[in-house]
């Protein structure tokens, strides 16, 4: 719960414009009433999403998502709902004085787990035993500062040294579970020893686990992480999100890089706005944190083969979530780190001229080819017809297909005449779901809640009337209203989403209720014929409960008893 009074909580909310909010982060058309745009919750190009100023709330038509201003930063952000207050209070000029806010954690065992483990790396490091890691990073031109900052330790050289601890103070079932050790017929094992420790965090900067470096011998696997746990997915996660976001989105740019050693040096000459994906391909998760934290995206993996085919793979994951990213290529096969200690502030230029995507396609298409090889030539065209066909941008579009024309000397009308059907396709896709149909019962609790929504009259009604609503997810909306209406003395969404602090699973009713569209005006014999429906439901169902037990009852008096039962609730019953 918060610490913060509803009434707080509304002022806020009354006093910024939610579609100002929201634009900060999508850009929204106003059409009609309501504006539209993009959705970023779900994969999605078209502008699904859309925003009620009057009613202050934001829902996508796509993939359901709804709420007020505060879900909306929650979700995009990954904060709390307490942390979104706070945020969008200081952007209406209202101090919402907390003290400390608490990092969101799911599993505290294990985040307890690994702070202890970081404050022991970290000793190590500043000890007579961590001289030697020091005086690599150094080398390195890493700063005590810097290590400092990014709480690089040390793993020591002995196998248990660590285990010993975390056994000492947590359940081993637990240790066993963080990743950190080992176990064989002998005992138990660090999984790291003699490595320099770099902590990886999660989206809110817990740290959740390690990426271990050789440091003073030769070792086939330089980096060594620690296993997948249950706070740890590598490929949910991008390296130095959490301190990176909020400086990307005020800069409205954010540099992805492969390596977090790229991120540390980058932050070393002053920038911050960066990620890194950590190695592996990159995860349509990934991609959609990168877009989520600026429009302008610039990819600069390391300047080698596997670099640039990381490159083209990223792009297409981001080109298809809308985003069109830029390109830097560094020379002779460096990753950011070696060009910033090589070139210093040059990497600063590098920044502002950066390739654009297609640019750097047709490049990389053109390796290992011959262009003045017939067969070499064809094969270029239709892969660039390919990737042309994946970008939105028209005139980027246009412009490539006239550079591709261009240096083929083909026609650009057969080029273009390649690329148009996509189009056609794309709008296929763009048909609404069919709605899932649901029964009568269903139907009737859905249509209630709709209108108790919108009413306090049908509140009372469903007070006095309604005992039990047979579906348990409106069966709980309904309570939070009833509650909300007790508390309160009127009923308003916005508040009410507020009121259960953006609840997930409230939210997804709601969204579920709103579908229904149903006309804002009601007659009272409306809402009695589903008070009605209900009631229905519930004598029904208590008969085939009571007609069970009439059968497995052996006294005939008893039989004889429910049997009466059953004919007075039928008689109740308005169309059983
Ligand atoms: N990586 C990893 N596991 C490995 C190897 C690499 O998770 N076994 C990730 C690390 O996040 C690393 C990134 O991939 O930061 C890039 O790896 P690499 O290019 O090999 O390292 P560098 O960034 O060049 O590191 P250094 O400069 O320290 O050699
Ligand atoms: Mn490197």
């Amino acid at each position: 719960m918060s610490f913060l009074s509803q009434e707080k909580i509304a002022e806020i909310r009354d006093s910024v414009d939610i579609v100002d909010i929201i634009s900060n982060y999508v850009s929204l058309v106003p059409k009609g009433k309501n504006y539209f745009g993009v959705c970023p919750f779900h994969d999605d190009n078209n502008p699904s999403m859309s925003v009620n100023k009057d009613k202050k709330i934001y829902k996508c038509f796509s993939c359901g998502a709804t709420g007020t201003v505060f879900k909306f930063v929650m979700d995009y952000e990954n904060i709390s709902f307490i942390e979104a207050v706070k945020k969008v209070g200081e952007s209406a000029g209202i101090n919402v004085n907390l003290g400390k806010i608490e990092k969101p954690r799911n599993n505290t065992k294990l985040h307890d787990i690994y702070d202890l483990s970081l404050k022991f790396y970290i000793n190590n490091i500043n000890t007579a035993a961590g001289k030697e890691a020091k005086d690599y990073l150094h080398g390195r031109g890493i700063t005590d500062e810097i290590i400092k900052e990014f709480q690089i330790g040390l793993a020591l050289n002995g196998k248990d040294k660590l285990s010993n601890l975390l056994l000492k103070k947590f359940d081993e079932k637990e240790v066993m579970k963080s990743g950190l050790i080992n176990k064989n017929a002998y005992g138990y094992l660090d999984l790291f020893y003699d490595r320099i420790m770099f902590p990886l965090y999660d989206l809110n900067g817990n740290v959740v686990a390690y990426s271990g470096r050789i440091y003073n011998k030769e070792d086939n696997s330089k980096y060594f992480n620690t296993w997948e746990t249950e706070v740890f997915k590598k490929g949910e996660l991008l390296y130095n999100y959490h301190r990176a976001k909020d400086i990307a989105r005020q800069k409205n740019q954010i540099i992805v890089t492969e390596g977090f050693m790229d991120v540390i040096r980058c932050h070393s000459i002053g920038i911050k706005n960066v990620v890194a994906t950590m190695g592996t391909a990159v995860t349509k998760e990934q991609a959609i944190l990168i877009k989520k934290m600026a429009k302008d995206v610039i990819l600069c993996f390391d300047g080698d083969e596997a670099g640039a085919k990381a490159t083209m793979a990223c792009s297409d994951l981001l080109l298809s979530l809308g985003v069109t990213p830029k390109i830097i290529r560094l020379e002779n096969n460096m990753d950011p780190d070696e060009y910033i200690v090589k070139h210093g502030n040059d990497f600063e230029s590098k920044i502002k001229h950066t390739i654009n995507i297609m640019d750097f396609k047709l490049d990389y298409l053109k390796h290992g080819k011959n262009l003045n090889n017939t067969v070499d030539e064809a094969k270029y065209v239709n892969e660039a017809i390919k990737e042309i066909k994946k970008i939105d941008d028209e005139i980027l579009q246009e412009l490539t297909i006239k550079k591709v024309a261009k240096e083929t000397e083909l026609d650009e009308a057969l080029i273009r005449s390649k690329i148009e059907p996509v189009q056609k396709v794309k709008e296929i896709k763009q048909k609404p779901k069919p709605k899932v149909k649901i029964d009568k019962y269903e139907m009737a609790e859905r249509n209630l809640i709709y209108y108790m929504l919108r009413s306090t009259e049908v509140i009372k009604m469903y007070n006095a009337k309604v005992t039990y609503m047979p579906t348990k997810e409106y069966r709980l909306l309904a309570r939070e209203i009833k509650m909300f209406y007790k508390d309160n003395g009127f009923i308003n969404e916005a508040d009410l989403i507020d009121y259960v602090e953006c609840d997930e699973e409230t939210l997804k009713t709601l969204s579920k209720v709103e579908e229904a569209n149903l006309k804002e005006n009601f007659s009272i014999e409306e809402i009695e014929d589903y008070i009605n429906v209900i009631k229905d439901y519930n004598i029904k169902y208590e008969v085939n409960r009571l007609t069970t037990q009439m059968k497995q009852e052996l006294d005939p008096l008893k039989k004889a008893e429910i049997a009466q039962k059953i004919v007075n609730l039928k008689k109740e019953c308005n169309n059983v």
